[in-house]
């Protein structure tokens, strides 16, 4: 018995050798006790194996087959969706994808091009508002003192003078220009509490001086109002994120249960039916935990290797009915650059879901058609980034800071914020259209808005509290999948974790 183990030891270690890999002795205890030896190690590309390479690849193993078991006992059950019967109707929209179209070098005409690009877009919008004559600022000299003027400028700066008037001084193409907020107005002075370094604004003033004016009001960029549109075919599109596939507080269990479900394992006929019209699945980021994305994770990560927390995500993502269009974008835990705009997650880390023909990864932000309605999806970085800069948000509430990222046509928040950005050349933080859904994920807590034909919806999440939530106060709402009906705009919640609103407390 002690030959046969040293053998297959020997084995082990030659195996290794002929592949120019170096093995340490308790990686090879661990695979002396594997049947699959041979295979494992052909997955393991790394030069030096380690033992906690090792134990990942080992567990992925068992939960691949774990999930083979699962896949099977859904299949048996007689489920037929209608959403089955018919073809999908979706368009990437392409023009406003990052992926494989990143050209910034981070260079100073790089900065340039992507001011010059969003001034541009931005002013335009503004210049369109009824009633509002804007004047270039260079020409504010023109008029006489107390004359009525329209303004516009992107906020360079922000500050309390000594009399105590909130000043904001502005800039465009033609020159800058000084804004004053007099400290008596309420009104005006709550809105200027809203203003962020970088965002384009127009004024509605009285000259005071040259390059001085008197705020009476401001404008955003903004959503127009109108009537939200309706899909005509009676379908779904259901939203999740946030799964931190490879960490310990990943929900495996309650994200088995959804999977089980939306196969078809519902509790009621009512159900079934709801699940029989999801067409289209909005995966909005943070897929998994990642390694290294901050100094303490290592001991947080049930799967410490990058490559085992993708395989783990693809065993997850592929038990999703294949007449299910998956749009998939990354977040800041994901193998991609962290800064914003995000590409798509890599083919080398997700290869059998980029063969699967409904799985589409998309980037972050990154737009997607369905059934003529037009779905912003962003992961949501930059939403923490309106939490620090303006007072009265409340992080339970998501969906506030996505209305104030609408009212600015901008998915970002200013440079020199937390959220680094790309200077691409053409902004694709941009909103250049007006989105029908505005999807997200990123703060863990589930938020729902309607805001001018736009509906926000904010996924939670699928980890259990983190220290650092716990740190923070930050309570989210986990394991819940939301589905929202395209036809009718109407939410449902679907639970599969905890009490009613599946928080936890
Ligand atoms: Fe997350």
């Amino acid at each position: 018995m002690e030959t046969q183990v040293d053998e297959k030891k020997k084995k082990i270690v030659d195996f290794c050798n002929d592949k120019h890999q170096f093995i340490d002795k308790k990686s090879v205890d661990l695979l002396e006790k594997e049947e699959n030896w041979e295979e494992i190690l052909n997955e393991i590309k790394d030069q030096m194996i380690s033992a906690e390479k090792v134990k990942s690849m080992i567990a992925n193993r068992e939960s691949k087959l774990s999930n083979v078991k699962r896949e099977t006992i859904v299949k048996k059950s007689g489920f037929k969706a209608i959403a089955k019967e018919v073809d999908p109707d979706f368009r990437i929209m392409t023009e406003y994808e990052v992926t494989g179209q990143s050209k910034s070098e981070g260079k100073v005409k790089d900065f340039l091009n992507y001011f010059s690009d969003k001034y541009a877009f931005l002013s335009g919008l503004l210049k369109k508002r009824v009633g509002f004559n804007p004047k270039p600022l260079n020409k504010l000299k023109t008029a006489a003192k107390y004359e009525e003027v329209d303004l516009i400028g992107m906020v360079v700066r922000k500050w309390v003078s000594k009399k105590e008037n909130l000043t904001i001084e502005i800039d465009s193409p033609e020159g800058r220009c000084i804004a004053i907020v007099s400290k008596d107005d309420a009104e005006i002075n709550r809105e200027a509490g809203k203003i962020l370094i970088d965002d384009v604004i127009g004024i509605k003033g009285k000259k005071f001086a040259d390059e001085v004016v008197i705020v009476q009001g401001f404008l955003w960029p903004d959503l127009m109002q109108r009537t939200p549109k309706t899909a005509e075919r009676d379908l779904s599109v259901m939203l999740i994120s946030d799964m931190h596939i490879g960490s310990k507080l990943f929900m495996e269990k309650e994200f088995n249960k959804f999977l089980s479900w939306i196969n078809g394992n519902a509790n009621t006929e009512k159900e079934l039916e709801r699940i029989g019209k999801i067409k289209y699945l909005v995966v909005a980021g943070d897929n998994v935990d990642g390694v290294g994305v901050y100094p303490s994770q290592f001991d947080e990560l049930a799967i410490k290797d990058i490559y085992g927390q993708y395989n783990k995500f693809t065993e997850l993502i592929r038990q999703i009915p294949e007449h299910i269009e998956i749009f998939i974008c990354p977040g800041q835990h994901d193998a991609v650059r962290r800064a914003d705009p995000q590409p798509a997650i890599p083919r080398e880390y997700v290869k059998e879901l980029y063969d699967s023909k409904n799985v589409h990864f998309v980037g972050s932000p990154s737009w997607v058609e369905m059934e003529g309605l037009k779905a912003m999806i962003y992961h949501g970085a930059s939403h923490h980034d309106m939490y620090s800069a303006m007072s009265g948000l409340d992080a339970k509430k998501p969906e506030m800071a996505m209305i104030e990222l609408l009212r600015r046509r901008d998915l970002s928040t200013g440079f020199g914020q937390i959220q680094p950005y790309v200077p691409e050349k053409f902004d694709y933080m941009l909103i250049r259209e007006e989105p029908d859904f505005y999807f997200a994920g990123d703060m863990h807590h589930k938020g729902y808005a309607q805001y001018r034909g736009c509906l926000n919806v904010n996924a939670g999440c699928w980890q259990l509290r983190t220290d650092y939530q716990v740190k923070e106060g930050h309570v989210p709402t986990p394991g819940i999948a939301i589905d929202i009906n395209l036809k009718t705009r109407k939410i449902t919640e679907n639970n599969f974790y905890g009490g009613e609103d599946g928080n936890i407390s």
